[in-house]
Order: structure tokens, then C-alpha cells, then sequence
């Protein structure tokens, strides 16, 4: 069902209710695939959907419009989750030029065979005007791929932002208003930390670029439109982009017979004892890692344990580590921890990775033979309150600011 933004401009895309993995991510509330129709005295489709889904995208399009009518396709980004309709639509849509930034060309080459696509190259200061309405174009590289742009429509200020702002969530409430704006910054804030976390510097550069717009209504393409708490989700990007902490300390750990469990929850009793602080403590293995980075995003502190299996940290323990060091959650105070039995390695080998991921280490790792004893639990109670202090420094130092969700 379409729905309208403003008058002549539909929303065209598909709500998938059921996925649950996209590429690892676990979209526990599902996704939607966002295209829009920009109809004027020449009328433009905005991005495309999953493959699967471009029936769904052609009937909507038909029931405002014949899709052989349509003049402009504009590709934003070329990542399959929004261009892998393009060979239909493209089909269905003879009369329209392709609009896309020069290195789209390069991704969507790849993905498809283009011969017989009219195809237009635009970049920012580009326009294109269809008829009382403009789009104009404007690149912002990595935010999510080197390809990527957004489509800023003057006349409505209104800004088609791509993977920006996005969330994945089904819905039938195509915008904020229509849905709790708690959940909708949760899940915009699982989206930036397991999406736009590594790209944070071009976020902000972004942010920056766009101040200079007028913009009353942001379209992304997953989730809702803002459209009545631009602050808030502006807030949040700032807070995200930038890299401001709040006071809070995660413990995160993998345990083989519990050793390195027991001693996670005397660290969470270390860093309670610091007033203010938020602690946090996550299993790996009765979680995600979806959720192990959402909680990594804003935590000023992070104790890492595992136990050690193969002299090294355990496989999930490992995955968790791999997946923060890619996303580039950077500037944290942390330690390690762990238990180990007849051989060494786990609590030092996360000690060793902390620093690829630019993390300031406040002492080396707490290690425990076998079950922790009071005195390797005491140790752990210290360390966390340690961690939760510098946790702090580093938190009033970012200047993040509060969301309401907070
Ligand atoms: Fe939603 Fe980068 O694709």
C-alpha cells in the first residue's frame, strides 16, 4: 500500500515482515526496502527494492502511474538491497534514464547487465528539474558505500537520505508519528552501530553539509520518514557520529564452565560501585552480536573476558572481538579477563587485539586458574571499578547529549 509525503510524492517500497538476518544482522522487527515516486511534470522513481520484491514496487507504481511513463529511475546507492529490482524496473520502465553518482557505474556493473539502460552520471551541484519540483543530487561517499548519494528535493524540503537514519523495522506506519519514538531511536541506534559505525567521520561530514539544507522531512531507505522528530534523530547521529560516550560500562564474555562468568558479575559489582555509572553485562552466547555492538556504541568502558580454549579466547568471544574491531568502536578504556586451566592464551589474546581496535587498555587482564578464588574475584571487583572511573573521565570529556530514550 503506497503512502504520500507530500502531494504527488508516494512511498513505493516493500515492508518484509519476516527477514531476520540481513548479511548477520539480526533484524529481529524485520525491514523495509524503501523506493518513492516523485510524480511532476516528469515524474522520477527514487531507488528500488530487494529483487524478490519488484512486483510488489511495479504495482504500486502502477496504480499512480503507467511505469513506462516514468522518466527518471534514480539509483542512490548500489547495494543489492535497494538496486537488485533495477533489471525489472529497468525493463518496466523503457522511457527512463538511469540517474546515479560516476562510482555507482562501478557497482552496478558488476551486479547487472546495463546494456540498453540510459544512463545519466550526476554528483553533487547537479540538478534536475521535472517540472515545479528539483531534484538535486548530493555524494556522500561511504555513507554506506563509496557510491552512495542522497536526493535533496528543494521545493519540499524534503531530503531522500539513503542508508542514513534508517532502522530496520516492519511497520505498517510509514512515518515517526506512527509509530513509538522510543522504539524507532532504539532501533535507529542498532542500525548506526551495526551499519554506520565505521563510516562515523563521513556521517558527520554529512551532517555537517546538510545543515546548510532546508529540510522538513527525511526519507531513508529502511524504516520510517521523519518527519515529526528530525531533532531527535539528529541528536542521536550527532551523539553517534562524533563519538560521544555516555557513562556507562559494558562487560562482555564468553565462559566455558562458568569460571569467567562469576568473574564478569564481580566486575559489574566493581563498576556499580561507582555512582553514576550504567553497567551492563552480556553473555555472548545467550545474545547476538547485533546486540553485543548496539551496546558497544555508546559505552565508554569495556571489560572483555573469555576463557581460553586452544590457547586462544573462545571461538564467540573471538567473533564479538572481530565484529567491534571491524565497526571501529574506537576511544574506549578496557581491560581483559578470563579464566584458563592447563594451558594459557584467552585473556591475553584479547589483550592483544585491543589495541587494533584503538582501545585504551587500563590494565592488563585479570586471569584466574580454573574457578576464581576470593582474592581473583576482589581482583575483579577493583578492576571494574577502575574501568568504570576512567569510563567516566572519558564520558564527561564527549559531551554526549541525552536522547530521550535515555
Ligand atoms: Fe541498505 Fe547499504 O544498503
Amino acid at each position: 500500500m503506497t503512502a504520500e509525503l507530500a502531494k504527488g510524492i508516494h512511498w513505493v517500497g516493500y515492508v518484509d515482515w519476516v527477514v531476520r538476518d540481513f548479511h548477520g544482522y539480526n533484524t529481529h522487527r524485520g525491514a523495509t526496502y524503501n523506493a518513492y515516486l516523485v510524480q511532476d511534470a516528469k515524474t522520477a522513481l527514487i531507488d528500488t527494492v530487494k529483487g524478490p520484491y519488484a512486483g510488489t514496487l511495479l504495482k504500486q507504481v502502477a496504480e499512480l502511474t503507467d511505469p513506462a511513463k516514468v522518466d527518471y529511475v534514480v539509483c542512490n546507492h548500489g547495494e543489492p538491497d535497494h538496486s537488485s529490482a533495477l533489471p525489472a524496473v529497468m525493463a518496466a520502465m523503457p522511457n527512463a534514464t538511469l540517474l546515479c553518482s560516476k562510482k555507482a557505474l562501478d557497482s552496478l556493473g558488476a551486479y547487472y547487465d546495463m546494456s540498453g539502460w540510459k544512463v545519466q552520471v550526476v554528483g553533487t551541484g547537479d540538478s534536475v528539474s521535472l517540472g515545479s519540483r528539483t531534484l538535486a543530487f548530493l555524494e556522500t561517499p561511504m555513507v554506506h558505500w563509496p557510491d552512495s548519494m542522497m536526493t535533496y528535493v528543494p521545493e519540499e524540503k524534503l531530503l531522500f537520505s539513503m542508508d542514513g537514519f534508517g532502522q530496520h523495522i516492519a511497520s505498517t506506519g510509514r512515518f515517526d508519528d506512527e509509530n513509538p519514538l522510543p522504539m524507532l531511536l532504539e532501533e535507529a541506534r542498532i542500525y548506526y552501530a551495526n551499519i554506520v559505525t565505521p563510516y562515523s567521520g563521513k556521517v558527520a561530514e554529512t551532517l555537517k553539509a546538510a545543515a546548510g539544507l532546508d529540510i522538513a522531512m527525511i526519507a531513508p531507505s529502511h524504516g520510517v520518514i521523519w518527519r515529526s522528530h528530525l531533532g531527535d534523530i539528529l541528536k542521536a547521529y550527532r551523539n553517534w557520529s562524533e563519538g560521544k560516550l555516555k557513562k556507562k560500562v559494558l562487560v562482555v564474555f564468553d565462559t566455558m564452565w562458568g569460571s569467567t562468568a562469576k568473574m564478569g558479575e564481580a566486575i559489574i559489582e566493581g563498576v556499580a560501585s561507582v555512582p553514576g555509572v550504567e553497567a551492563k553485562l552480556i553473555a555472548i552466547r545467550s545474545s547476538d552480536l547485533t546486540a553485543v555492538a548496539t551496546e558497544m556504541l555508546e559505552a565508554a568502558g569495556i571489560a572483555f573476558g573469555s576463557s581460553t580454549l586452544n590457547r586462544d579466547m573462545l571461538p564467540m568471544a573471538a567473533a564479538a572481538m572481530s565484529y567491534a574491531r571491524g565497526l571501529r568502536f574506537t576511544g574506549r578504556a578496557a581491560f581483559a579477563f578470563g579464566s584458563y586451566g592447563w594451558g594459557t592464551g584467552g585473556p591475553e589474546a584479547i589483550d592483544k587485539a585491543f589495541a587494533e581496535c584503538k582501545w585504551e587498555v587500563v590494565r592488563g587482564p585479570v586471569k584466574s586458574k580454573f574457578n576464581p578464588d576470593a582474592k581473583v574475584l576482589d581482583e575483579c571487583c577493583a578492576a571494574g571499578r577502575e574501568l568504570a572511573l576512567r569510563a567516566l573521565e572519558l564520558a564527561e570529556a564527549s559531551g554526549y547529549e541525552p536522547l530521550v530514550i535515555d
